[in-house]
């Protein structure tokens, strides 16, 4: 796997490429993973101990998967060489690339951004992987925001090869350009979308997901045959309950709310079945239940 070069990339910083990802939650982990699986050195950053000793148990997990699938060619253990699993924040200084993956809650987005800002190069684009925050807001608490985009993954990372890139009306072109470059480098195929509430991919789908549960409330159809209808007639890789119980209800929740606070549209609003399940703990796939059962891994 050839080294990437800062030079290839700014001109002025030498050694490789240094990507830091803040958060080492489901999304946080993917992203340190298809970086280093590029063969960039990753510095993944969690407060949480535990975190970081999941995410390098869940990296090599699938590095292992692709690896006897001969969808990579280099050794899983070589790839994970590359990753410095750490819990200081202190680590990220040398970076030429921080994705900032932490909890979608204000606070800690603004604390971890600023935190960041502060301690790397005036130069180093920071990216964002918030689904649902403005990131005309959040550039407030980035130093140099030109600097500082939205880069929106989808999950599973390692699989899903879209990213919606997001400007905030400070973005520059220049920094845009070079955070697209990195992401088709790691084979991700990006679209380039305003900062909207839902981006793109969750204002269309969030009303999707929506009038599913109210079908299924009303009982016009149980979910294997709301679900069969788009698999089957729409040729949706996956019916829109199931989609849900895989992002997650509670993210749904959380995404629906945001939506209908800013666009003030009841086409946004959380279904009474959407939170009886998620007040009751069925958050879909990660609890082990929501429209459907599921056995949940240890
Ligand atoms: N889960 C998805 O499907 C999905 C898809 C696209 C975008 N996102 C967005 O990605 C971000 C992360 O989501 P997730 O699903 O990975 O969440 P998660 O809960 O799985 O992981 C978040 C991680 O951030 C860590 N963290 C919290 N505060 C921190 C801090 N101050 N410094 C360092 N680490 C800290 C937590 O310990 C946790 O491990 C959110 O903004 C979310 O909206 C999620």
């Amino acid at each position: 796997m050839p080294r990437r070069r800062w030079r290839s990339f700014n001109g002025h910083r030498g050694g490789k490429l240094k990507v830091s990802v803040i958060g080492s939650g489901t999304m946080g982990r993917g992203i340190g993973q298809i970086f280093a699986q590029n063969g960039y050195d990753v510095n993944q950053v969690d407060v949480d101990q535990t975190a970081l000793n999941m995410a390098e148990k869940s990296i090599l997990e699938s590095l292992n998967k692709l690896y006897s699938k001969h969808a990579i060619s280099e050794s899983p253990e070589d790839i994970l060489k590359r990753i410095n699993f750490s819990d200081s924040m202190e680590s990220v200084r040398r970076s030429d690339l921080v994705i900032e993956a932490v909890f979608e809650k204000l606070e800690i987005k603004t604390d971890t951004l600023s935190k960041i800002s502060d301690t790397v190069d005036k130069d180093v684009i920071i990216g964002t992987n918030t689904s649902s925050i403005s990131i005309n807001f959040l550039s407030k608490y980035v130093r140099n925001p030109e600097r500082f985009l939205g880069i929106h993954f989808f999950n599973p990372v390692p699989i899903m090869k879209l990213v919606e890139v997001v400007s905030s009306e400070l973005t520059t072109e220049f920094y845009l350009k070079k955070a697209s470059d990195l992401l088709v480098n790691v084979g991700k195929d990006p679209v380039f979308v305003k900062d909207f509430p839902g981006f793109v991919s969750n204002r269309v789908l969030m009303p999707l997901i929506r009038e599913a549960i109210l079908v299924f409330e009303e009982n016009v159809a149980n979910a294997r045959d709301i679900d069969k209808t788009f698999r089957l007639g729409m040729n949706h890789p996956m019916g829109p309950l199931e989609l849900a119980d895989f992002i997650g209800l509670d993210v749904c929740q959380d995404i629906m709310e945001v939506l209908y606070i800013n666009y003030g549209d009841p086409r946004f609003k959380a279904p009474v079945t959407l939170r009886n399940f998620v007040n009751s703990g069925k958050l879909g796939r990660k609890s082990g239940e929501g429209f459907y059962k599921y056995e949940v891994k240890k």
